[in-house]
């Protein structure tokens, strides 16, 4: 095992902090021992960040491990952290958030502002019924508004089910039903891609089979024709507007329900994550705080979905809990022009960037030409987070958007975990392009072989999370069982993140993307992970996924699909060659591809994910499995066509 998941790729660059930002960085290299002396202590110091109505008489109660409880007898309240706090420090001028709607209207709210159309939201809700514990259903594209719902629902400690845009009916339906929420929040649409995009109608068809389901509350956004239903569909102008714009927070206790976000498993049915308050918050802000350094006048953006969680932490509650200025942006990049993202750095100042792996990668299929035409000079540090990033990925990050000063923050956290866990940070570490790096202070985390014995430097293995942590996720939403299996089960006593890691020769730990995605080819396990980021490390290589096939004599084998770059597309069976002798020259003969498929498009979910069990499909010649859940559904044709196309196919 060790040996199997070794770390093959070489990848000695190294960045150190800038000075200026290493000299004023909020965390220093003494805040880990400080932390490794007293985890519980530290923790409680950064829980003080925030107001509590009353103090916590117990830190961490593990007593019914693995079901955490943090900050016990404290009483908090979210809503009343991310906004009156800070208009009673006298910053409610402060801006909130620079909205940009994808065609170019803009909204400037501050944090008075925010506190005051919060308000109204939760006197509103509080009319139709909404009280503590019930749980609300929101929908929504990202305009302001789903802000103001989620922290309304906070405010009232009703918990908030955010479901993404991009998703089906049916989807909405199976969370609404599992969560049992009474009322849903939409619009009547977003804008994408140029063009209004409509939500209301899937929330109808959601709705025939939510019986249960009293009122939806609609945003005007796109102006669109809706469906009306009487009696339960209701404006949100004529339900919010009228109300008080005064409106006293209650605190709750700190383990209240605070969202419960579904995300998928290895079965069919997605799991409810379940967070709680008062560690939930004191972990994001903290977090927000420490990983980039946030200072008073930073412009942040997360340019990420408010549907995910990393919406929720780090669009919504890190950033505001620290009062923070925010970007947001409702659309796509590429809309109306392939700089619209570095055009919005350059108008709105942005200093802190935080954006997705995917995003860089499909930036640098674009060409660095586009982001040179724009200033971006404001920035100071970049963040990315949802998957490993290849090292040219992260180097391209710095060079053509970082403009080579500033550092890059590679997060490694999930849905479960609720905030980063493991990441360098900025002013502390000698930034590895493609490593994680180490935990953050106050977070254990190790890595174990099969029979869960941590292993050695420079080898590999599974990723477990050895001590409970402020922001875990409590439970599965009406199935603590499945918490306890999925989580719990693999190794006695500790969390199994489900990701592939290794330790490389300094004990920094590389992620190897998820354990499903490692393969076992002749005996050795490879990752996808590295395998792509050789790909990618070659010019003519826009994007690279990798699948390991069921073969008759290796047991898996390597199939690559490749976007080339612009100038290297005409030239099919050459560049595959090549490709299979460079990954040979990174990584090692056991890792040259079997099949690299030159492709156009690699499918994705809508939250950026390769959907690799449907390139498995194609590399398996199967029938394609459920395509439901791609963006673009067009793609699979495309990569099918292409493959009875010779040439494309490189077998020797
Ligand atoms: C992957 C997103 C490598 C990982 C916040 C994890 C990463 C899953 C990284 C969680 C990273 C996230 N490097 N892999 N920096 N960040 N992942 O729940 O496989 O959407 O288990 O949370 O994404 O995805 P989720």
């Amino acid at each position: 095992m060790s040996e199997a998941l070794s770390n093959l790729l070489r990848e000695d660059r190294r960045f150190p902090p800038p000075a200026e930002l290493a000299a004023a960085a909020n965390v220093t290299k003494e805040t880990y021992a400080e932390a490794d002396a007293d985890r519980i202590a530290f923790w409680e110091k950064q829980a003080r960040r925030l107001h509590w109505d009353r103090e916590w008489d117990e830190a961490l109660d593990w007593s019914k491990a693995p079901f955490a409880k943090w900050f016990v007898g404290g009483r908090i309240n979210a809503a009343y952290n991310c906004l009156d706090r800070h208009v009673e420090a006298g910053n409610g001028d402060k801006v909130a958030y620079h909205w940009e709607g994808e065609p170019g209207d803009t909204r400037t709210i501050t944090y008075a502002e925010l506190l005051r159309e919060v308000s109204r939201a939760a006197n509103a809700l509080t009319e139709l019924g909404v009280r503590a514990g019930d749980r609300v259903a929101i929908y929504m594209p990202m305009i302001p508004e789903t802000v103001v719902a989620m922290l309304a629902c906070a405010r009232l400690g009703a918990p908030h089910t955010v479901v993404f845009g991009g998703f089906s009916a049916s989807a909405l339906r199976d969370r609404i039903q599992d969560c049992d929420a009474r009322i849903v929040i939409t619009s009547d649409g977003g804008y994408r891609r140029g063009a209004p995009s409509a939500l209301k109608p899937q929330v109808d068809q959601a709705l025939t089979e939510c019986p249960d389901v009293r009122n939806v509350l609609v945003v005007k956004r796109t102006d669109q024709d809706v469906e009306w239903t009487e009696g339960r569909d209701l404006w949100w102008h004529e339900a919010v507007d009228k109300q008080s714009d005064q409106h006293t927070a209650e605190f709750f206790d700190a383990e209240q329900p605070l969202y419960v976000m579904y995300t998928s498993g290895t079965t069919g049915k997605p799991k409810g994550i379940l967070h709680t308050t008062g560690g939930y918050l004191t972990q994001v802000a903290w977090t927000h705080w420490a990983v980039f350094d946030a200072k008073p006048d930073d412009i942040y953006w997360t340019a990420a979905d408010i549907g995910w969680v990393t919406g929720h932490s780090y669009i919504v509650y890190g950033p505001l809990a620290n009062g923070v200025t925010s970007v947001m942006y409702e659309g796509t990049p590429d809309t109306p022009h392939r700089g619209r993202w570095w055009e919005l750095i350059a108008k709105y100042g942005v200093s802190i960037l935080y954006c997705a792996p995917t995003a860089i990668r499909t930036f640098m299929k674009w060409g660095e030409d586009i982001p040179a035409d724009f200033d971006l000079s404001s920035l100071r540090v970049l963040g990315s987070v949802g998957e490993p990033i290849n090292p040219e990925a992260y180097v391209w990050y710095r060079t053509y958007i970082g403009g080579g000063r500033t550092p890059v923050v590679d997060t490694w956290w999930q849905t479960e975990t609720g905030g980063m866990m493991i990441t360098p940070l900025p002013g502390v570490a000698d930034g590895k392009p493609g490593a994680a790096m180490t935990p953050l202070p106050g977070i254990s985390a190790e890595v174990v072989d099969d029979a869960g014995n941590a292993v050695p430097n420079g080898a590999g293995g599974y990723l477990v999370l050895t001590e409970p942590w402020p922001a875990m996720l409590r439970t599965l939403w009406g199935d603590d069982q499945r918490y306890v299996d999925t989580y719990w089960s693999r190794f006695e006593g500790r969390y199994f993140a489900g990701d592939g890691a290794k330790k490389d020769d300094d004990g920094d730990i590389w992620l190897l993307g998820r354990v499903d995605d490692v393969m076992n080819v002749s005996g050795h396990r490879l990752s996808t992970t590295e395998i792509e980021s050789a790909l990618v490390s070659h010019p003519n290589v826009a994007e690279a996924a990798v699948v390991g096939a069921t073969d008759p004599t290796t047991g898996q084998a390597v199939v690559a699909f490749v976007i080339l770059r612009g100038s290297a597309a005409a030239s099919g069976e050459q560049a595959a060659k090549e490709l299979r002798n460079h990954v040979a020259a990174e990584i090692g003969p056991i890792a040259k591809p079997r099949q690299i498929l030159v492709v156009e498009e690699l499918p994705k979910t809508r939250s950026g994910k390769i959907m690799r069990r449907l390139l498995r499909d194609v590399a398996e010649n199967r029938e394609l499995g459920d395509v439901t859940t791609l963006t673009d559904s067009s793609v699979m044709e495309l990569i099918r066509t292409n493959l009875s196309t010779p040439g494309a196919a490189d077998d020797d």
